[in-house]
């Protein structure tokens, strides 16, 4: 499974990189609006830190504006995915930008359907929001199960980028489903590589060491 970083925050993608575990970075207009800089210039520099896919998401709510929109954007990098929202525009744009050969991630999908028309409208990545989902008392881990049952009986090539991902649960569950990335804000990624055994089990190395010397 990749392992995705869900922030536009150029120091948290910078020491996950540098733990040589950073697959791609998603971004999405609240997290963007939460750094300084203009949109371009905090994507073009993710794009340059990260070797892997970098989601850049649309503003405009219709199919013009997506298909300019994104076709700037595929031209900052050639690792940007444009992200589009899952709407009928959104899917839309979604087939034009697709058959152009510019890479599209299918953003705030909340159902099964929802990821079936991603697929079916040639989207590279459609991300299912799971977090969200448990926020208001729904499975979303049910939701990743059900999508990667549809996409493995139709032989589809999207890929299944587990979203609104809230704790390190949520990432091993993802795994056992076979899910293709999971994108997470760095406390959970940092979190993944933590145990609290693992912390007290060196502490007692190093002092049974130091009692010996
Ligand atoms: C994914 O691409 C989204 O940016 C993100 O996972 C949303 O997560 P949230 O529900 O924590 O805002």
């Amino acid at each position: 499974m990749k392992l995705f970083l869900d922030t536009a925050n150029l120091d948290e993608i910078t020491r996950v990189a540098e733990w040589g575990l950073l697959d791609g970075v998603t971004t999405n207009p609240s997290l963007i609006s939460k750094e300084g800089g203009s949109f371009e210039t905090i994507i073009r520099k993710i794009c340059e830190m990260v070797p892997g896919a970098v989601s850049a998401e649309v503003l405009a709510p219709d199919y013009e504006g997506m298909l300019n929109e994104g076709r700037v954007y595929a031209g900052w990098a050639p690792n940007v995915y444009v992200k589009l929202p899952m709407t009928l525009e959104g899917l839309r744009a979604c087939r034009t930008l697709s058959d152009e050969g510019i890479s599209v991630n299918i953003t705030l999908v909340f159902s099964a359907n929802q990821a079936l028309l991603a697929a079916k409208a040639g989207a590279a990545f459609v991300s299912p929001f799971i977090g969200r989902l448990d926020d208001c008392g729904e499975d979303g881990m049910k939701l990743i199960e059900e999508i990667m049952q549809i996409y493995d009986a139709y032989g589809f090539d999207t890929e299944v980028l587990v979203a609104s991902v809230r704790h390190p649960r949520h990432v091993t569950d993802a795994a056992k489903l076979g899910a293709d990335i999971c994108t997470m804000p760095f406390s959970v990624f940092e979190k993944l590589a933590k145990h609290p055994l693992t912390d007290i089990g060196l502490q007692k190395f190093m002092e049974d060491w130091s009692k010996s010397r």
